[in-house]
């Protein structure tokens, strides 16, 4: 993917929260500096489709990070029902395998089409960002699951892109795991800071906790916009 040159479009907030009032706070709080709101299981647990229309008002993309993992029939059928939503961006393991995969692109580009709109890009998450070692022949494997199957992009560590970044050309890269020097890991193994995963090829840096548990939610957006800013230009 070539890199965005509006850095909002880089930029996603983790909304963790099961609280839709707390969400919104925080998505008010980044407004014009985030252009992406990934609602994750927690918030889609407790409110579904309901968690989205707040945040699509604002002007939010979404990035609906279910990370499904099922058997390819159900990942199908549930991805034609999440593309109806009108999500910018969905997430599948690609642990899950390649026919997986293919269901699922199936299923988001089957719902896309009933509801007259364009399809949700699909991510494809290699390793998770706790998990502390990833090897190379375990991304190598995600990968070309991920390449075979049709994905959009891929979801990794920071610290993996170095490693993939000539497997995927044409790939959006979405990373979390950034945290700036300041920043606790909280459950984060594999991390690196914004400027880091900039250079090392990431199109879009997932962000919650250094924002989320800031005391000035909205000063620590302004951090990280600014150094994706430096970089777009
Ligand atoms: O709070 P923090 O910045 O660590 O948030 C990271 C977000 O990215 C969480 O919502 C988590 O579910 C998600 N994520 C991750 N590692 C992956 C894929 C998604 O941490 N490989």
């Amino acid at each position: 993917m070539a890199a965005e040159s509006d850095p909002s479009a880089r930029l996603a907030i983790a909304l963790d929260t099961d609280d839709v009032d707390e969400a919104m706070q925080w998505a008010r709080a980044v407004k014009g500096m985030f252009g992406i709101a990934k609602v994750g299981l927690q918030l889609f647990s407790a409110y579904g489709p309901d968690a989205l229309e707040p945040l699509m008002r604002l002007g939010f993309k979404i990035f609906l990070d279910l990370k499904l993992h099922d058997i390819p029939v159900t990942v199908e059928k549930s991805a034609k029902v999440i593309s109806k939503l009108g999500v910018a961006y969905m997430t599948v393991h690609a642990a899950g395998g390649v026919d997986m995969v293919k269901a699922a692109a199936s299923g988001l580009n089957e719902g896309a089409a009933s509801a007259n709109i364009s399809s949700p890009q699909l991510l494809g998450v290699t390793i998770l960002t706790s998990v502390p070692m990833a090897s190379s022949a375990d991304l190598s494997a995600r990968i070309s699951i991920l390449i075979e199957a049709g994905a959009d992009g891929l979801v990794c560590a920071p610290t993996d892109l170095i490693r993939i970044n000539s497997l995927v050309p044409g790939f959006v890269k979405v990373v979390p795991g950034i945290r700036r020097l300041e920043d606790s890991l909280g459950d984060q193994a594999r991390v690196s800071s914004p400027d880091e995963a900039l250079a090392a090829g990431a199109d879009i840096l997932v962000i919650g906790r250094p924002i989320t548990a800031s005391p000035d939610p909205r000063r620590a957006a302004e951090e990280f916009f600014s150094i994706v800013k430096n970089r777009s230009n």
